[in-house]
């Protein structure tokens, strides 16, 4: 199943994450997949605030992990940008959060492709494609299940 939405502005894709974090059921591993620039931070934060989060959400690139404790789910919030091997990714202590019998909210990923078997099976495939200056395409994708 392939859920596809179209977004024309900033606050589109925010609010379509908004009400995407509304409606999943929890806990749950979220891919974000798409290049520098498409978008994946700003559904993130979109996120956030359909959890309740007052925070101001920004990009993990530097610190790998933001932790968010004051919504109505924890929100774990990664960018595996810096990173090269799920060993890498390991060794950070990072296994927890993508262990759906240990995870207590949601573990929302850019750039898991750089710590490639991270994921659990099953997980929420979002890939957001530029499609002009201000227009996104995005896919919501749940992967894993039979
Ligand atoms: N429809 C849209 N959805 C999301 N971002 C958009 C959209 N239109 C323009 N933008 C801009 O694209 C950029 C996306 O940046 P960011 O979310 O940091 O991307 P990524 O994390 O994928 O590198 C922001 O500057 C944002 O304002
Ligand atoms: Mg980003």
């Amino acid at each position: 199943m392939k859920l596809k939405i179209k977004t024309v502005s900033e606050k589109d894709t925010m609010s379509v994450a908004e009400k995407l974090a509304k409606s999943l059921g929890y806990p749950v591993v979220i891919s974000l997949v798409g290049d520098l620039g498409a978008g994946k931070t700003t559904f993130a934060k979109g996120f956030a605030k359909g959890l309740n989060i007052t925070e101001n959400i920004t990009s993990p690139t530097f610190t790998i992990m933001n932790e968010y404790n004051t919504g109505i789910k924890p929100l774990y919030h990664f960018d595996m940008y810096r990173l090269s091997s799920l060993e890498e990714a390991l060794e950070l202590g990072f296994s927890e959060y993508f262990d759906l019998t240990k995870l207590k909210g949601v573990s929302i990923v850019e750039w898991a492709e750089n710590t490639k078997g991270i994921l659990p099976e099953r997980h929420l495939e979002i890939n957001i494609k530029k499609v002009g200056d201000n227009e996104r395409e995005i896919e919501v994708e749940p992967k894993g299940l039979v």
